[in-house]
């Protein structure tokens, strides 16, 4: 069978690169199977993909935001019909179960509907003036030119929280996909593009960051970067970004815990903590990697969490029954390997899991089991650093104090959470911990789109995604002062 070879989508038309080069990306469930051919781009098609933005961004800008809305809620609806198709194109390049992928399908949808709305609101303020006859109030206006790199691990769901309030604040875009996850990324463009956005509004760039990622963020005509991907390439990228004083945002790393306290309701949590470690195979900025058990509880706890793990079902995501998919990539699988070793070298101890599968029907992607270490020491390397796979540690706490120390100290901050009963416990911990979510009773994932999504200490920097926060990012205030004395 032929191999589809996708474009860039620059102005108006979906074009080849200038070099004429392409890549091609595989199924993490079927390795050897290529997916698609797409272009291997470089400075010269970003600077084009840039001029695209900077040509349209006048006409865009001056649409009204209802206009923009109207287009929005037609790519809503365009999204929705494409459901399946859109799920199994996530699947099968992501690798992740179907039933997440529709779940990221429908989160799309709700950015896109919230971002619309946004179009009706926008709201700036009027206040008081000192003087008389004065009247004080602020605008909203675009950013302008604004860039949009995103990860692999939610190849539609992160670029359509970025792009429905980038789009609806009136700002022209370049979007850079993750290299090995551009086939969804194109749909999305395909739906936009086919919902009436103008020339030039938003324009698709495929390739390395190394080039593509790179001239975007070295562009004096780029006004905003999004990015969302690890703590080290954001740490980067915001440093080039304040060169020249651009607007950036940048969604990190996690090392995401949970505090089981003695009173905490056991199956709820271990259903959270189930699905939080293992569910998208731990490849979520927002998984839990650390479990934290109050002494008294901890060997009950460790025994069932072994049990349930066991139940899980390993295999293709596109078959409805499997709980744990293939790691996205060899890379990845090299990552979490690597990490595993290192956790039984430092003397953690390794009680489910640890292997990479090779048999049978495994034999065709990048597969492992989920992994459980107890006995996991604070100072540990499993208990630092990001495995963004299924690994978890448990950790022992004689109490509430001494377990927020251990959540804290490391150096992200995105998401946590705490199963109790004790309201008192509850709130001691919402004031203290030291993430941008927190969850109370619920897994450290997830969020919904009209709340802000974002981290603390090495988890970001900017503003919060998602909610009104992601219109303060994309837009710029104007205040207005008008004497008519
Ligand atoms: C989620 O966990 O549901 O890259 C969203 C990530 C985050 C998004 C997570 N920016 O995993």
């Amino acid at each position: 069978m032929s191999v589809q070879t996708y474009r860039n989508y620059i102005g108006n038309s979906w074009t080849h690169s200038e070099n004429g080069k392409t890549y091609s990306i595989t199924n993490p469930a079927a390795k050897n199977t290529e997916l698609g051919k797409f272009q291997y781009s470089d400075h010269k098609d970003t600077a084009k993909a840039i001029s695209a933005a900077v040509k349209a961004q006048q006409e865009w800008a001056e649409t009204p935001a209802p206009s923009r809305a109207a287009i929005l809620f037609k790519a809503l609806s365009i999204l929705e019909s494409r459901t399946d198709e859109i799920a199994k194109s996530i699947t099968t390049e992501e690798g992740k179960p179907i039933a997440d992928a529709l779940g990221e399908v429908k989160r799309a949808m709700n950015i896109i509907e919230y971002a619309a709305g946004e179009g009706r609101r926008m709201f700036g303020y009027t206040t008081p003036s000192e003087l008389p006859s004065t009247m004080a109030y602020t605008v909203r206006r675009p950013l302008g030119v604004v860039a949009i790199i995103t990860p692999w691990n939610f190849p539609l769901a992160i670029p359509a929280w970025k792009i429905a309030p980038a789009l609806i604040c009136g700002n022209t875009l370049v979007f850079k996909p993750a290299s090995s996850t551009p086939m969804t990324a194109i749909k999305l463009v395909e739906i936009f593009i086919e919902a009436g956005l103008p020339p030039g509004v938003l324009n698709l760039v495929t390739g390395p960051g190394s080039s593509v990622g790179n001239s975007l963020v070295e562009s004096k005509y780029i006004n905003g970067i999004s990015f969302t991907g690890s703590t080290e390439i954001g740490t980067g990228i915001y440093a080039e970004g304040a060169r020249s004083l651009k607007k950036v945002q940048c969604e990190l790393g996690g090392k995401n815990a949970v505090i089981l306290l003695a009173d905490g309701e056991l199956d709820n949590a271990m259903g959270g903590i189930v699905q939080g470690a293992f569910g998208s195979t731990g490849q979520r900025c927002t998984a839990t990697s650390r479990v934290i058990v109050e002494e008294s509880i901890h060997d009950d706890f460790v025994n069932e969490l072994v049990n349930q793990t066991s139940k899980l079902k390993i295999g293709n995501g596109l078959d409805v029954d499997v709980d744990i998919s293939p790691l996205a990539s060899k890379s990845q699988l090299d990552t979490v390997s690597k990490y595993i070793d290192i956790g039984i070298n430092e003397g953690a101890n390794l009680v489910y899991g640890g292997n990479t599968l090779t048999n049978g029907v495994y034999e065709q992607g990048h597969y492992i089991e989920p992994t459980i270490f107890t006995n996991v020491d604070p100072e540990m390397t499993i208990a630092q650093e990001e495995i963004f796979g299924p690994v978890l540690t448990i950790f022992k706490a004689k109490n509430l104090e001494e377990a927020i120390n251990i959540s804290n100290d490391v150096k992200f901050g995105l998401s946590s959470s705490i199963y109790t009963t004790d309201l008192r416990k509850a709130f001691q911990y919402v004031h203290t911990v030291e993430t941008g979510m927190v969850h109370i009773n619920a897994p450290t994932l997830g969020g919904e789109v009209h709340l802000p999504f974002g981290g603390l200490k090495s988890s970001g920097v900017g503003h919060r995604e998602q909610g009104v926060e992601a219109i303060e990012f994309f837009s710029e205030i104007i205040t207005v002062y008008v004497d008519y004395s």
